[in-house]
């Protein structure tokens, strides 16, 4: 029996993903494949993309421009929350995820398709983004992963697709799985699986390698209002500009590379490397500014909110109910993250050399230690006194 009539599969113009168009139909005995390609920003022409599912026997080919919802409504959320994974990645690829799952939704409703497909593996994280964001967006909904199942290898992959006119990558000898979009790269596998073999440069594409940065250092001062950047160099700026214009500078000063093992949610360790520029700064802008406009409780509780926030996303759980509670927590904190930070490119680092805010609680009678100074060190004393009491009665009877 067929394991579903009509089927939307997000489609990336890879060979997995077109094979799975000939295979959904000949294998799964799928009536009807709609290829749905989106548009993030991963700087492809997604016109041949169309004509590429039609040849591999897409019915039809939607292609969905999503750049300014994905920096919107996934980015700058993550921004607001300083997600990094295990401390390091900034979840470019993880952050596409739930996007794509909510337009296959989306279009399988309007298509009357009675399934939706991906063309992950059984390896990776996307596979468990993909099935667990559609899931929560239609729990009834069924979702094919061809790929999962196929056992195929790389080579009997391109051979299947062969058969229906399905062209092999060109450049055979470019070992590297790839994913992009507008908030950077993630590049795996080939010689990179040896963790100790350093990346050669060719796997970099928006960043320059330290010998080709300027040698003179540049500044940019990007503003946020409430947690969202606004501006660079005061000039204000769409969302979509405004993370190409900081991948630009970030990538010209060599900004934004990490090689890192990280730990996947199947429990297998990875190495990859990602080219994330100007997701980077603007995370670390953030947490800056935060620094400045928000209290210190609530910036220490705040970062362990950030944690979990980076450990759900980066697990597919971006739709959770306890998603969704972090979002109102991380949403009420950001009211009075406005204003400006100074950052120097130079060499590789994106150093933050000031910030600046209308809502800054640093007070200058306060913290200098000059003649103006306002703070009551009298008040120490007996501060100091309650705030060792406990350690002191401890001391004592241990004695
Ligand atoms: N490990 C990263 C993640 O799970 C990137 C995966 C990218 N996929 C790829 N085909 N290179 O978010």
């Amino acid at each position: 029996m067929a394991r579903a009539k009509k089927v939307v599969l997000a489609y990336s113009g890879g060979v997995d993903t077109s094979v799975c168009i000939p295979y959904l139909k000949e294998e799964w005995g799928v009536q009807e494949v709609i290829a749905l390609a989106a548009d993030l920003g991963q700087g492809e022409e997604l016109g041949p993309i169309k004509a590429k599912a039609l040849k591999a026997g897409a019915a039809r080919c939607l292609v969905e421009d999503r750049k300014e919802s994905f920096v919107k409504d996934y980015a700058f959320p993550a921004i607001q929350a300083n997600a990094l994974y295990e401390n390091r990645y900034p979840l470019s690829t993880a952050l596409a995820r739930p996007l794509i799952a909510k337009l296959l939704v989306e279009a399988a409703a309007k298509y009357g398709a009675d399934a939706v497909a991906h063309g992950c593996t059984g390896k990776g994280n996307d596979q468990v983004r993909f099935d667990v964001s559609i899931m929560a967006l239609d729990p009834h909904l069924k979702v094919l992963a061809p790929a999962r199942e196929w056992g195929m290898s790389r080579e009997e992959t391109i051979a299947y697709g062969e058969k229906f006119g399905i062209t092999a990558p060109v450049k055979k000898s470019y070992p590297y799985s790839i994913d992009c979009n507008l908030l950077g790269r993630s590049i795996e596998a080939g010689p990179l699986e040896d963790p100790m073999t350093e990346p050669d440069e060719e796997v970099y594409a928006i960043t320059r390698a330290i010998f080709a940065t300027p040698d003179e250092p540049e500044y940019v001062e990007i503003g946020f209002e409430r947690g969202i950047p606004v501006t660079i160099n005061d000039e204000a700026l769409d969302s979509v500009t405004l993370i190409s214009r900081l991948n630009e500078l970030g990538g010209k000063h060599g900004v934004g590379r990490i090689d890192m093992v990280e730990n996947r949610v199947v429990g297998i360790k990875s190495r990859e490397i990602y080219e994330t520029p100007g997701l980077l700064l603007l995370i670390q802008a953030h947490r800056d500014l935060e620094t400045l406009t928000l209290t210190a409780d609530v910036t220490s509780y705040k970062r362990g909110i950030e944690h979990t926030y980076s450990n759900l996303v980066y697990g597919g759980l971006w739709y959770s109910p306890l998603k969704g509670a972090l979002d109102a927590f991380i949403a009420q904190t950001q009211e009075r993250v406005s204003g400006t930070v100074r950052i120097k490119l130079f060499k590789g680092n994106g150093t933050i050399v000031g910030r600046k805010s209308a809502n800054s609680l640093y007070a200058p009678d306060l913290a200098t230690y000059g003649v103006d100074d306002k703070f009551d060190h009298k008040a120490a004393e007996g501060f100091i006194y309650i705030w060792g009491l406990p350690t002191k009665v401890w001391s004592q009877i241990r004695v």
